[in-house]
């Protein structure tokens, strides 16, 4: 039985983020540069976010450029962020016939000028869509995104705004880049790697890890499908007893 037909309806994780790794390494395989590999993982963020939406996810969020990522060659880095413009420029009104909403999460006065362009014009013009939110990770890491958040607290108490004693896990959340959205049930990390990468570190305090061996250009609806059943077949215990959640059953 396919894993989609496996799935109960009632008990999908409504936020899933996904670390995709593996293009190089799919491309390298095939004797082929890196950035085709990067341009074929473009298909497999299409096949991700139809599969989501399609099981009723509410928000799938995409780590597609790092803080690290600037690091790597620059001929990578333009090939990247010119496939970022172009996709996000192109898909614009397949997002809105999907109901799908941008967001972008990172440092976006780090990125080209075109590209922040773009982001701002694809979010503005599916702003209104309510199927689905894509969140895409850019010039992102948690560490940045904390460290911010700290820079702002302490603002926000030095300008009276707010009170040390007011300090609390909610107060942090709301002001972290993620503040609209909640925290992920479900982490998925494709080509064998088990890291997490400076990524969300905050908010996946109580998420279930997902790894699997699957390139990220490999990846396909039914590896979706397969994580998510996966996920539902795990006890989520947040701290308590097997009993004391049967008993608040
Ligand atoms: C990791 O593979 C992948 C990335 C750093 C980039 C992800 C980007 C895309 C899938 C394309 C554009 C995305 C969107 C949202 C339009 P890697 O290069 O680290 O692979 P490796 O570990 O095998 O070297």
């Amino acid at each position: 039985m396919p894993f989609k037909d496996k799935i109960i309806k009632e008990k999908v994780p409504q936020h899933i983020a996904i670390i995709m790794d593996g293009n190089g390494r799919w491309a390298q395989q095939k004797g082929e540069h890196r950035i085709y590999g990067h341009t074929a993982g473009v298909e497999s963020v299409r096949e991700a976010l139809t599969a989501a939406a399609e099981i009723k996810v509410k928000y799938l969020t995409l780590y597609a450029f790092s803080t690290e990522n600037w690091n790597r060659p620059k001929e990578e880095v333009d090939a990247l962020m010119d496939l970022l413009v172009k996709t996000i420029t192109s898909e614009v009104d397949s997002l809105n016939k999907k109901g799908v909403r941008l967001e972008v999460i990172g440092d976006m006065d780090s990125l080209p000028p075109g590209c922040k362009q773009a982001l701002e014009e694809s979010k503005k013009a599916t702003a209104n869509n309510t199927n689905i939110t894509l969140i895409l990770a850019l010039s992102y890491s948690s560490r940045w995104e904390i460290t911010n958040a700290i820079k702002k607290i302490a603002t926000d108490i030095e300008e009276k705004k707010i009170a040390p004693k007011e300090i609390n896990d909610a107060l942090v959340s709301s002001y972290l880049n993620t503040a609209n959205f909640p925290d992920p049930e479900l982490l998925i990390r494709t080509s064998g790697e088990c890291r997490i990468s400076n990524f969300l570190l905050w908010q996946v305090a109580y998420s279930e890890l997902y790894f699997t061996e699957v390139l990220w250009p490999d990846f396909k609806k039914e590896n979706l499908y397969e994580a998510v059943y996966q996920f539902q077949s795990r006890e989520r215990r947040f701290g308590k007893t097997s009993e004391q959640l049967l008993e608040n059953e």
